[in-house]
């Protein structure tokens, strides 16, 4: 007897009557810091009740670099509790991790088969992680778009917010979407990315020309939301600033305008107000007061942090139940895709 297939599964889905899609995913690679939440995680969380939301810990991202099994184990459910304790609430947004849905796998190999080299060798942040060296990395690195564009079309994502970093991701997933649409016939969902103006590259404290990155080996250079409120006041005060000592936003002075920028998203202002209200104060007091707020808005965040971690089995569940819905809606995308490629069946 043949099944009967949902809309869902035979791509019939109609936009009427239901929120957007939004997918979203970020590394267990540790150091978690102000520029993945104030780039990525806090405007997940307020938008939250707009869309149907599906956020992921892309482990199998992670292996692109060398990992240990006990690093890794540890940086999932570190990122796990840190984006429930950042306001994602799991009564709302599916929130998962990555390898406990194989389909994610499967239709990576897929898009493989419509993805181009050429693509692949144009991204910057596989030129930029490779460092040059492409002779001795892991093929995960320059395959590792592909894998994300199958985490975005596989939940049938229309809306994906990231950090500007990501932009060129997104736009090849769209692309390879296309290609796969123009060959098997309108299957995969287009996505788009969002990308606020404000927070989407926040840039490291010791250096404005390059982005706050975990991979940095100064620690001065990011404020990571572990840190106690001294640590985050010393890093603040120590960050550079540029020549002179007005308060004012300013395409010569990036490190100044960094500052700002963070101080205005943290305070709901814009960067023209922040530099209003600092009108004939000097960096000192700019500063002390920058650090003031970093720490009140990471507070409330660490206190909930500790009160997940004394109880972790809260977050196994939550992680549990993610993964047995990420999974139901993955199936059915596969179901879908298969057929219109003609792969088994049998
Ligand atoms: P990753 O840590 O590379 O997995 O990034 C997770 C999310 O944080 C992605 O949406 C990135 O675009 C965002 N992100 C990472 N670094 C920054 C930064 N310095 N400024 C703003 N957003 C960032
Ligand atoms: N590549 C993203 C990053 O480094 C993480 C990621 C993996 C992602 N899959 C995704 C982001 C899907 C958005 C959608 O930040």
């Amino acid at each position: 007897m043949a099944t009967q297939l949902t809309t869902h599964q035979t791509g019939a889905d109609s936009a009427i009557e239901r929120l957007p899609r939004v997918f979203s995913g970020i590394q267990p690679s540790g150091n978690f810091h102000l520029g993945n939440y104030l780039g990525a995680i806090r405007n997940w969380v307020k938008q939250q009740d707009l869309y149907a939301n599906t956020f992921c810990i892309v482990d199998l991202h992670a292996l692109s670099l060398a990992t240990t099994r006990e690093g890794l184990q540890e940086n999932i459910r570190n990122l796990a509790t840190i984006i429930v304790a950042s306001g994602i609430d799991p009564e709302h947004c599916t929130l998962f991790v990555q390898s406990d849905v194989a389909e994610h796998s499967e239709l990576c190999w897929i898009l493989q088969s419509v993805t181009q080299f050429g693509e692949l060798r144009r991204m910057t942040q596989f030129k930029d992680k490779s460092g040059g060296q492409d002779e001795s990395v892991s093929s995960a690195l320059f395959t590792y778009p592909v894998l994300q564009a199958a985490d975005i079309l596989l939940h049938d994502a229309e809306l994906v917010p990231v950090g500007e970093d990501q932009k060129q991701h997104i736009e090849l997933t769209r692309d390879v979407a296309h290609r796969f649409n123009q060959r098997y016939g309108e299957t995969l969902v287009l996505p788009r990315p969002d990308i606020k103006e404000e927070g989407a590259r926040i840039m490291a404290l010791d250096d404005p020309t390059k982005k706050m990155s975990k991979s940095s080996p100064n620690p001065n250079s990011y404020v990571a939301l572990g840190d106690t409120p001294d640590i985050i006041r010393r890093k603040i005060k120590r960050a550079v600033t540029d020549s002179g000592s007005e308060i004012v936003v300013d395409p010569d002075k990036p490190a100044l305008s960094n500052l700002i920028s963070i101080y205005a998203i943290l305070t709901e202002q814009t960067p023209a107000e922040v530099q209003e209200a600092f009108v004939g104060k000097g960096y000192g007091a700019f500063k002390s007061d920058l650090g003031d707020v970093i720490v009140a808005a990471i507070e409330p965040i660490q206190r909930r942090l500790a009160e997940l971690d004394a109880s972790p089995e809260i977050i196994e569940e939550v992680l549990r139940s993610g993964a047995v819905k990420a999974r139901d809606y993955a199936r059915g995308t596969m179901i879908r895709v298969r057929d219109r490629v003609g792969l088994g069946g049998f």
